[in-house]
């Protein structure tokens, strides 16, 4: 943890290009005592402050995909410039099986990467779910590979893999692989329906939420999960993404 929630400033080691709009920002040094599915609050000065789940902690990497003023920024950041953290903060995923199911939408593949590698490194079997609009914006389907996960892709124009979502092999990847949880990341529209997927066939979810976050204490409520959603998905209401999550438990 930061101390006492300040800023640390951490330097730029590399720069990897995932996609046209995405990169990997790997930094100099650790991030300590943080695991899978947390996040900081990485700040640039002059343009502001936003939570990025983190890719990796040791060393550090945050990917970044390039949508707006924060992010742009960041994207433009070189080998040798600091970038300000906060963090680790929030709820990541814990594992709870031997045999796991990783669903990933867009940037949702860069936190669970760092989930696949601890559960790799510990004997576990992964198997992966990507998905994208296009081959293009695949993301880190080789990583996945070298951690010797097992692997499906869904592209929405059929590009790569099947077309379609990430919803219409989850029930094929879990008969050929007998999952015991799915962890999933991407937007909200792909959770709920993976959370739903996951009721249907009784297996345990863990979700990754985005939400807008501003004090990322538990202390603003603005980042408090939409009422209905809870109710969809069993969690309980008033669910707050910074400080209860972002990774919620489903089933
Ligand atoms: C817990 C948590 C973890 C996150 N992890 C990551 C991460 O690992 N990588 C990452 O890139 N972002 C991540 N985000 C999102 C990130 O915090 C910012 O919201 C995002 O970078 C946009 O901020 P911005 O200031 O650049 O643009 P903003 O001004 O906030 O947004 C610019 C415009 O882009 C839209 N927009 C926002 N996100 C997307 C998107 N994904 N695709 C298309 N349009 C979008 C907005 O609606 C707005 O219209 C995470 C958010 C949360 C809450
Ligand atoms: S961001 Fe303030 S309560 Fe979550």
């Amino acid at each position: 943890m930061s101390r006492q929630g300040l800023f640390d400033a951490y330097r730029v080691s590399q720069v990897r290009v995932e996609n046209d709009r995405t990169r990997t920002l790997v930094f100099e040094s650790p991030l300590p005592e943080s695991y899978p599915g947390q996040y900081v609050m990485a700040w640039l000065p002059g343009i502001g402050e936003k939570p990025f789940s983190i890719s990796g902690n040791d060393p550090l990497a945050l990917t970044v995909a390039d949508v707006g003023p924060v992010s742009h920024a960041l994207s433009l950041v070189r080998p040798g410039e600091r970038v300000w953290m906060r963090g680790p903060l929030g709820k990541g995923y814990e594992l709870i099986s031997q045999s796991h199911l990783l669903v990933g939408g867009g940037y949702g593949a860069a936190p669970l990467s760092l989930l696949a590698r601890q559960a790799r490194t510990i004997g576990h079997s992964v198997t992966v779910v990507l998905g994208a609009k296009t081959r293009d914006d695949l993301m880190m389907v080789a990583a996945f590979e070298e951690l010797g996960c097992a692997i499906y892709l869904t592209t929405e124009d059929g590009s790569a893999g099947v077309r379609g979502l990430v919803t219409d092999v989850i029930e094929q990847a879990c008969m050929e692989q007998h999952q015991g949880c799915i962890y999933a990341c991407g937007p909200t529209g792909m959770l709920t329906a993976v959370g739903k997927a996951a009721q249907l066939l009784e297996l345990p979810a863990q979700l990754s939420f985005e939400a807008l976050i501003r004090c990322g204490v538990g202390l603003c409520g603005s980042c408090e999960l939409p009422e209905d959603l809870c109710l969809t998905l069993g969690i309980s209401p008033g669910f707050l993404v910074c400080h209860d999550g972002p990774v919620a438990r489903v089933n």
